[in-house]
């Protein structure tokens, strides 16, 4: 198969689909890979690495779309991208098309196949080629709490780990699910007092026995979460209900409770947030201050670290590339049920319930 990657063009965003480790397998098994020129540099690998690997570089984006059976990206197609895709053209990558009427249409007027990676659901319900980012997501919040408590930031000026004779800052965590998790670990490992709290009792006994007592777990209600909060240098939030918007467990009379130069990660935002006082931010201007408290609520969060999420993500997304690729899509959708659950596209009409009820599109099934 001719498998094109190209560079990422939406705004700020510096992942791209495949390392030049990716690329490699892909020519072991056979396949052509077409690189777009500097496609990797946002993520630290450079042309001739990919080039070693096997890829041929293209300098014209317009050739990797024309050249490839199956484009691998990370975001979704925009822009001039949408009039470089082919009909039957495989598009494998996060396009998130519930949220998104027009791209959803465009896509299906290509009449192209396409897998989302979001969709892509193993049987126990987890879905794989999101967890990477929320462990990305999860472990670097604590590192952004940190620089939120830093006194020029807006903070109170605490170090997350205390000293020798200081006590460590108190991290509480609303949410114990994989960036939750994430969360706790790094908060526990720098030395923090960290409580966690989840709604889900089996959760918090997991969570409660792989932690080796070193996390306080905490059955989530409104009256605990006042207490977590109100008693925290830094409160995480990374509560989710899947298909919905987030709750508002954090209201803005928690947060005027809270101590001044406290700071709220608000991880959830990228689902509406779970604090009343959030709203989105960017990584060129991740913070804001709302009642004496610093926030930072950045919606794609991943984006700060993009080579350890390049890699991150293609650990995950190669090994069902090559599938595609080995395969084809129908044999490899027909082997593999947890992949097959990825195809929201396809022959101009949708395959995934969720994309089809927001736009109160027909369903179709896919026959393989
Ligand atoms: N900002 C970013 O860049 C970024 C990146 C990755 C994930 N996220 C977001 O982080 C959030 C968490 O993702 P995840 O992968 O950990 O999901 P997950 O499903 O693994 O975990 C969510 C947890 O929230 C718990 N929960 C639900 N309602 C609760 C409540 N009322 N009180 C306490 N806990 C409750 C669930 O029981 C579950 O354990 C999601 O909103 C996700 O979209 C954001």
């Amino acid at each position: 198969m001719q498998i094109g990657i190209p560079k990422e063009i939406k705004s700020a965003e510096k992942r791209v689909a495949a390392t030049p480790a990716g690329v490699r397998a892909f020519i072991a098994h056979g396949h052509k890979v077409f690189v777009e020129k500097g496609a990797g540099l946002g993520s630290g690998f450079r042309d001739k690495e990919y080039a070693r690997a096997g890829a041929k570089i293209l300098d014209d984006p317009k050739d990797v779309w024309m050249e490839s059976n199956m484009i691998m990206k990370v975001k979704e197609p925009i822009g001039p991208e949408l009039d470089w895709i082919r009909p039957g053209q495989i598009i494998f990558t996060y396009l998130h098309l519930a949220a998104n009427r027009e791209l959803t249409e465009r896509l299906l007027n290509k009449k192209v196949v396409g897998i989302a990676y979001e969709t892509v659901q193993l049987e126990d319900g987890s879905l794989p080629l999101l967890s990477p980012m929320s462990e990305v997501a999860g472990r670097l919040s604590i590192q952004m709490g940190a620089y939120c408590l830093e006194s020029q930031h807006g903070g109170m000026g605490v170090l997350l780990s205390g000293i020798s004779g200081v006590r460590p800052a108190r991290v509480t965590i609303i949410g114990g699910g994989v960036v939750g998790y994430s969360a706790a670990v790094v908060a526990v490992g720098i030395g923090a007092q960290v409580s966690i709290l989840d709604k889900n009792p089996l959760r918090l006994r997991y969570l409660e026995d792989i932690s080796d007592f070193r996390l306080v777990t905490i059955m989530s209600n409104p009256a605990n979460i006042e207490e977590e909060c109100i008693n925290s240098h830094l409160v995480i939030g990374s509560v989710l209900i899947p298909g919905a918007r987030a709750p508002k467990l954090i209201t803005r009379d928690i947060v005027r409770q809270m101590m001044p130069g406290s700071a709220i990660v608000d991880i959830a935002i990228d689902q509406g947030g779970c604090c009343e006082t959030s709203h989105p931010t960017t990584h060129e201007d991740p913070t804001f201050i709302v009642e004496d408290v610093v926030h930072y609520c950045v919606a794609n969060m991943p984006g700060a670290v993009p080579r350890t999420s390049t890699i991150a993500l293609t650990n995950v997304t190669l090994a069902y590339g090559l599938e595609i690729a080995n395969k084809g899509y129908k044999k490899a959708m027909a082997d593999d049920p947890a992949l097959k659950r990825g195809l929201n596209l396809l022959n101009g009409e949708v395959c995934y319930p969720a994309v089809a009820e927001a736009f109160g599109l027909p369903c179709s099934q896919a026959d393989f």
